[in-house]
């Protein structure tokens, strides 16, 4: 929101307009679609989790790909977040992506930030609830700016958690063939 001033003034406009300076309560959150929008596009760009993990139930295709029954499969949240043949430029900020005129815009499994499926986040509206009602308090009192301090990319620290997720990936693979070819002998 820092960096995207027309961001935060409009979700303060919604503040304004919806709530009428009072604190919000649970029933007045479905009236604040920008607030959604803005949750679900900051962890589009900045997933909290940002690789999810399955194992296949079954053999399927993936595409081209025939995948055998038992095979972990690591789905990279914050790539397919930022990949543009699912998100029309991926590296930008835009809440209107999240607006409901705009959803069915949005391909089914390429938003993963609670994860999808039946495994999904139990959590998703509670955690959605917490962080309405903190940032709406928030808002409603304060407008936020830059200052020489601020930090506004995480990439750096995004590379380093990937390479150790790569180191990590990589380990697992080279033991699961060493335990395969022990098994074979
Ligand atoms: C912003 C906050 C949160 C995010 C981004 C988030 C994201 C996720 C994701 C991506 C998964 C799937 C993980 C996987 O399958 O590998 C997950 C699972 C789960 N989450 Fe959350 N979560 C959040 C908050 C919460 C909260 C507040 C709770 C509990 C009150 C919660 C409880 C759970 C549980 C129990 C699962 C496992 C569900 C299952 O395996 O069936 N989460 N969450």
């Amino acid at each position: 929101m820092i960096s995207n001033p027309s961001a935060q003034e409009n979700l303060i406009k919604e503040f304004d307009d919806k709530l009428n300076g009072i604190e919000p309560n649970i029933d007045d959150l479905k009236n604040l679609e920008y607030l959604d929008a803005c949750i679900q596009e900051s962890m589009r760009l900045e997933p909290p989790v940002v690789r999810i993990e399955r194992r296949t139930a079954s053999k399927c295709k993936l595409g081209n790909i025939i995948v055998p029954k038992g095979t972990s499969i690591n789905i990279p949240v914050k790539t397919v977040h930022r990949d543009r043949d699912n998100f029309e430029n991926p590296d930008e900020f835009k809440p209107e992506r999240f607006l409901s005129e705009n959803l069915k815009k949005i391909k089914p499994g390429t938003y993963l930030s609670f994860a999808d499926g039946p495994r999904n986040c139990v959590g998703m509206r509670f955690a959605l609830i917490e962080m309405k009602l903190c940032l709406a308090k928030l808002f409603q009192n304060y407008r936020f700016v830059k200052c020489s301090e601020t930090v506004v990319s995480f990439d750096f620290q995004f590379f380093i958690l990937s390479l150790f997720l790569l180191i990590f990936e990589l380990c697992q693979i080279f033991f699961s063939l060493l335990s395969t070819i022990a098994v074979k002998l």
